[in-house]
């Protein structure tokens, strides 16, 4: 999997990126990371990227040509004549466990990041965006959304994650129901003792055990994941 992040904070993208499971997977090679500044691509002397909006109002947007340059970079970088883009924004898709696995087919993704209002429709249009939330809130920006997303999408990419199964077993994947409480040492800490069926070593009342917990704590906190959709 190759990122690349079209922003005007690619040092966060890197930073952020830069850590714990992502960096190791880099390392090994499994995804990579490009980031490209969209204000390398600025058409003026002082390296403005926005301008002030046609029929008013606060804020300001990204103009189209500095962000449809980065991207012509990104599909140049990547050698490829139209690469899948998606551009974060509080009025695309919202992401979940669902989206992250369609995403997680493609080969290259280009990840744009828009900041102040948003970018200029005309570029989104001909780039062909799909474009994602990562939920109902709004943000300043979308580097955070945008590592959410590759954080989600790097542990679906096979060997990331070293052992296969884990990806599998989680909240969200096994039968849309949320993971079950999990314990490690010591048996017993602040008086709190470890479930006995898990120290018995029988498998089928442990799976078991493990299942009705997943369905109550579901029901106690995402009744909605239990409705049929
Ligand atoms: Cl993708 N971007 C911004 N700016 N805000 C958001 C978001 C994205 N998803 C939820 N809120």
């Amino acid at each position: 999997m190759n990122f690349t992040v079209l922003t005007l904070f690619p040092e966060l993208i890197e930073n952020a990126m830069n850590t714990s499971i992502c960096k190791r997977a880099m390392e090994k090679g499994y995804i990579s990371l490009d980031t490209i500044d969209i204000r390398d691509f600025a058409e003026n002397k002082n390296g403005r990227v926005d301008d002030y909006t046609y029929g008013g109002g606060a804020g300001m947007l990204m103009q189209a040509g500095p962000v449809y340059s980065a991207y012509k970079e990104a599909c140049r970088r990547l050698n490829k004549e139209k690469a899948y883009a998606v551009y974060m924004t509080p009025q695309g898709r919202v992401f979940d466990q669902r989206v992250a696995e369609e995403l997680a087919q493609h080969e290259d993704l280009v990840i744009i990041c828009g900041h102040y209002e948003g970018i200029d429709e005309r570029a989104l249009e001909e780039i062909g965006t799909d474009n994602i939330s990562i939920g109902d809130y709004v943000l300043t920006g979308g580097e955070i959304a945008s590592l959410a997303v590759m954080d989600c999408v790097s542990r679906l990419v096979p060997g990331v994650l070293g052992n296969e199964t884990s990806a599998s077993d989680e909240s969200f994947s096994c039968e849309g129901l949320l993971e079950y409480p999990q314990y490690t040492r010591p048996e017993v800490w602040h008086d709190r003792k470890v479930p006995d069926v898990l120290l018995s070593g029988h498998h089928a009342n442990i799976e078991k055990w493990r299942h009705e917990q997943s369905l109550i704590r579901t029901r106690e906190r995402r009744p909605d994941l239990l409705k049929e959709d």
